[in-house]
């Protein structure tokens, strides 16, 4: 057998499933057209894994397997722009582009013709990747740079590497139709899809950290975050909106850019339109501003740029925005209301928020009713009474937020002073505001608001995902349907606003639903037969549900999806969770001596210790699945030698397998790795005599995807 085709035959493997599976993201990721399903796409990304692990020569930074690759280094290196990224400058009615207009015209001979570009002025951050020669004629991505202040920013790669819309490289042939070279720069905006925004929002909230306030903000704190696996579980998408080559323009029009990138396998927003006059620039803005409400992404305006690069030239800059291009900015979605009253809500983990009752007013689309006014502080930053008239902005699927108080001739102020009860309103226990916190807090823990919460949760489509199990139905579960009572109520003006429960609460606890039945079902309003079957039938199945969601449904302070998941392949069990110290909890990576120390609380409670004790009888998942749920490791081969820092030998041992590798006892030139850990004897000397690559701690962990 001739060693070079046995060398050859992987390399070639590995390049065609690269192409295919490149050729699969660019349907799913940029052009939404899939072709395959999910576990096929799993499948195709799994065998190039495999591949890539027996072959580790020949795993190349752009091979989409790479697309979370190591960690960044602290913070990020600054580095210049090849020509700055300048900002725009705005009209914000058809007048002031009619003036814009105007002025390009003017700079122009009489005579020539102009055309506009049209496009969506996406709501997000802007970003500048560079590519470079890759091998075989292809471009690769080689840096991915924030706007930074202009003229420097700063250089995200690795996290700009997860996002899925962003080819890690461009095929030689791809580059040949779209007439571009390999080196280049394209710039554009990264965003947050709305749905992802309340993902990461409510995963935010399950785990006591404050919600982002919009979808921008969210995109640009995800995008600096130092962790690139978060990065890539976020879900950001990037829309290419301009082509450079060393900074200058590469193609004689800003239409052709666009077509180009999409030809290279960029994602370009299809809503863009050549124009040939301003009506028609206006006609593209008037149809654009409905479709904020259903596009799925954030948009703040339209951006139209003339479309000749030649006359882009002419026209050039002002100090900090060029002279051919202007942003229309859509109004924002924002109204002037009355504030009626002001609510408060007691949350799972019994934090008591102000919600502003407002007199129904249109906002974008849809009657806002209600805002939220975060907390005591907040209210009197606000300086805001009841009977005030306020000005409400909405942003996406945000919950519309009170931005300052109205006050002129036309909007007299109000008198109502907003009086932060002393007691929870639904129990009456006093509330508690801990030294350095904003919130005040209801301490009870049986109190039937925060137990409304907690049931929300649990059933939560994210957690233990019981459908009908809603708002709703959660009321009536409980014998009631409002959770929220009245500033004026507070203040003794007025009966309370809360409801009186109705009927006698069914569920005094979580583990209630698991002692549900039929004839306890009809008995609630507008439950039939039907829908109390299909009820109880999710609640069964919810047993299945793995540890790591039955914990994430426990609602221990600052424990999301990630934290769980870790804790329970880390721990294996429920039991094993419930009985770690502080420090043992701190060895899993990522919990920190804060959430250690919830989690130890939370444990430690009688009521809660009672409760994992009745869902463990009603049947739920209490232990890890040990089966082999990825195939990271297949095939692989270990062999540990000498005392790791954090993992014992069994544990090594044990994720390794969890992970479909093979642990063994002694070195030979069929293993695929060593890790070795302090005071590495023998192995170690014979791994390194036989070329048997060697990892440490920190490697088996990143291979093990932690
Ligand atoms: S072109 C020379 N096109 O808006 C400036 N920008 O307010 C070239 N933006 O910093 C920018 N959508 O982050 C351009 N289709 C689009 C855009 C867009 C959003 C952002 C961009 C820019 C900001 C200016």
């Amino acid at each position: 057998m001739s060693t070079k085709q046995t060398a050859e035959e992987p390399t070639k493997q590995v390049e065609a499933l690269r192409e295919e599976i490149r050729h699969h993201e660019h349907l799913y990721y940029v052009l939404d057209a899939p072709e395959i399903t999910d576990a096929q796409y799993d499948a195709l990304m799994n065998r190039l894994k495999k591949l890539e692990q027996d072959h580790p020569e020949l795993v190349t930074p752009d091979s989409p397997t790479q697309r979370v690759g190591g960690k960044p280094r602290e913070g990020f290196p600054k580095v210049a722009h090849s020509r700055p990224m300048l900002s725009l400058d705005n009209a914000y009615n058809d007048e002031e582009l009619r003036a814009w207009e105007q002025r390009v015209r003017g700079a122009l001979a009489a005579s020539e013709t102009v055309r506009y570009v049209c496009e969506l002025k996406l709501d997000g951050l802007s970003m500048a990747l560079q590519y470079g020669a890759g091998a075989h004629g292809s471009s690769q991505l080689e840096r991915g740079l924030t706007r930074g202040n202009g003229t420097i920013g700063e250089d995200v790669t690795t996290n700009v590497r997860t996002i899925r819309s962003v080819p890690l490289s461009v095929a030689a042939t791809k580059l040949k139709t779209a007439k571009m070279p390999q080196s280049f720069e394209v710039r554009g905006e990264v965003v947050l899809p709305q749905a992802a925004f309340v993902k990461m929002n409510e995963e935010r909230v399950a785990a006591g950290m404050t919600a982002a306030a919009n979808p921008r903000n969210a995109a640009a704190g995800t995008i600096r975050t130092l962790e690139p696996n978060i990065v890539a579980q976020r879900r950001l998408d990037f829309y290419a909106y301009l082509l450079l080559r060393d900074g200058e323009p590469l193609l004689a029009h800003h239409s052709e850019s666009l077509k180009a990138l999409d030809e290279a396998g960029f994602r370009v927003n299809k809503y863009w339109r050549v124009t040939k006059n301003i009506d028609e620039v206006l006609k593209f803005i008037a149809d654009a501003e409905p479709m904020r409400e259903t596009l799925g992404y954030e948009i703040d305006g339209v951006v139209i740029k003339v479309d000749s690069m030649a006359q882009q030239r002419r026209l050039g800059f002002t100090g900090k925005a060029p002279r051919w291009a202007i942003a229309y900015k859509f109004a924002a979605r924002a109204g002037i209301t009355r504030l009626e009253d002001v609510l408060f809500q007691v949350g799972r983990t019994g934090k008591l928020t102000p919600v502003a009752a407002l007199a129904p007013v249109f906002i974008g689309g849809t009657t806002v009713t209600r805002a939220t006014l975060h907390n005591a502080d907040e209210i009197e930053r606000l300086g805001v009474k009841i009977g005030d008239y306020v000005q409400v902005e909405r942003g996406g699927d945000v919950i519309p937020k009170i931005v300052e108080v109205v006050e002129d001739k036309e909007h007299p102020r109000g008198h109502g002073k907003i009086v932060f009860p002393e007691k929870c309103p639904r129990c009456g226990t006093a509330l508690v505001r801990e030294e350095g916190e904003v919130d005040w807090r209801c301490v009870n823990a049986s109190c039937p608001a925060r137990l409304a919460e907690e049931l929300r949760h649990f059933a939560s489509r994210g957690v233990m995902n019981i459908e009908g199990l809603g708002e709703a139905l959660v009321g009536q579960l409980l014998g009631h349907s409002l959770i929220e009572i009245s500033a004026a109520a507070v203040d003794g003006d007025e009966e309370t606003t809360a409801e009186a429960p109705t009927r006698e609460a069914l569920v005094h606890s979580i583990a209630d639903i698991y002692e549900l039945n039929k004839d306890d079902l009809l008995k609630l309003e507008r439950i039939g037969e039907k829908s109390a079957d299909s009820l109880l039938e999710q609640i069964e199945r919810s047993k299945k549900a793995p540890l790591n969601r039955v914990l994430l449904g426990l609602g221990i302070r600052f424990v999301g999806e990630r934290t769980a998941q870790l804790l329970a392949s880390h721990f294996g069990s429920m039991d094993a969770i419930m009985e770690a110290s502080a420090e043992e909890l701190e060895a899993v990576n990522e919990v920190g001596p804060k959430v250690a120390e919830a989690i130890v609380e939370f444990f430690a409670a009688k009521r809660n210790r009672e409760l994992v004790e009745r869902l463990r009888k009603a049947g739920l998942t209490f232990t890890a699945e040990k089966k082999v749920t990825s195939s990271e490791l297949e095939g692989l081969t270990f062999v540990l030698t000498g005392t790791l820092p954090n993992l014992t030998r069994e544990e090594a041992k044990e994720r390794i397998e969890a992970a479909g590798g093979k642990v063994s006892g002694s070195v030979s030139k069929k293993t695929s790795y060593v890790v070795a850990g302090e005071e590495a004897g023998s192995k170690l000397d014979k791994a390194q005599s036989l070329g048997v690559k060697v990892l440490d701690e920190a490697g088996l962990l990143e291979m093990l995807g932690r």
